[in-house]
């Protein structure tokens, strides 16, 4: 009896979960459109534009948000704010929190071999 519980638990938790979680690459997939400019993972190089990695979620959440409503100055982060759902946001701010700060990887010209 216990195990059906669980079990049917386990589905009710599946069903209402958001699309973006069913995929475990879909928000990294999400966040890399940001690691152009930000960096790969959000660890910027030179820090501009600002890294993102290791910064706390609902602080970038509203961040996001903030330029999404225009509330918040910018040159380009309001046209890329707004192309994102929510729960996009939730979750690319939810990877970049997730990620340890470090220093940026070398760009490939750096790293010789070419
Ligand atoms: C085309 C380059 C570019 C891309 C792509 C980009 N950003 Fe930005 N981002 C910027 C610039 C430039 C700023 C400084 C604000 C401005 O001028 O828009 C910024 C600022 C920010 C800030 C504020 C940082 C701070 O500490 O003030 C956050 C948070 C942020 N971006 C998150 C993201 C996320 C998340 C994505 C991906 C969904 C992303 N950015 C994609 C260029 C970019």
């Amino acid at each position: 009896m216990k195990a059906i519980l669980i079990g049917v638990g386990c589905i009710a938790a599946l069903l209402s979960a958001p699309a973006v979680a069913q995929d475990p690459n879909a928000a990294r997939n999400l966040a890399a459109t940001c690691f152009t400019c930000h960096g790969s993972d959000g660890r910027s190089v030179g820090g501009v534009p600002p890294g993102l990695a290791g910064r706390d979620k609902a602080e970038l959440l509203q961040t996001l948000k903030d330029f999404q409503s225009g509330k918040r100055p910018a040159t380009i982060m309001h046209q890329h704010a707004k192309g994102y759902t929510d729960a996009q946001l939730e979750a690319i701010a939810g990877y970049f929190a997730n990620v340890k700060p470090g220093p940026a990887a070398p760009a490939p010209a750096a790293r010789g071999g070419y």
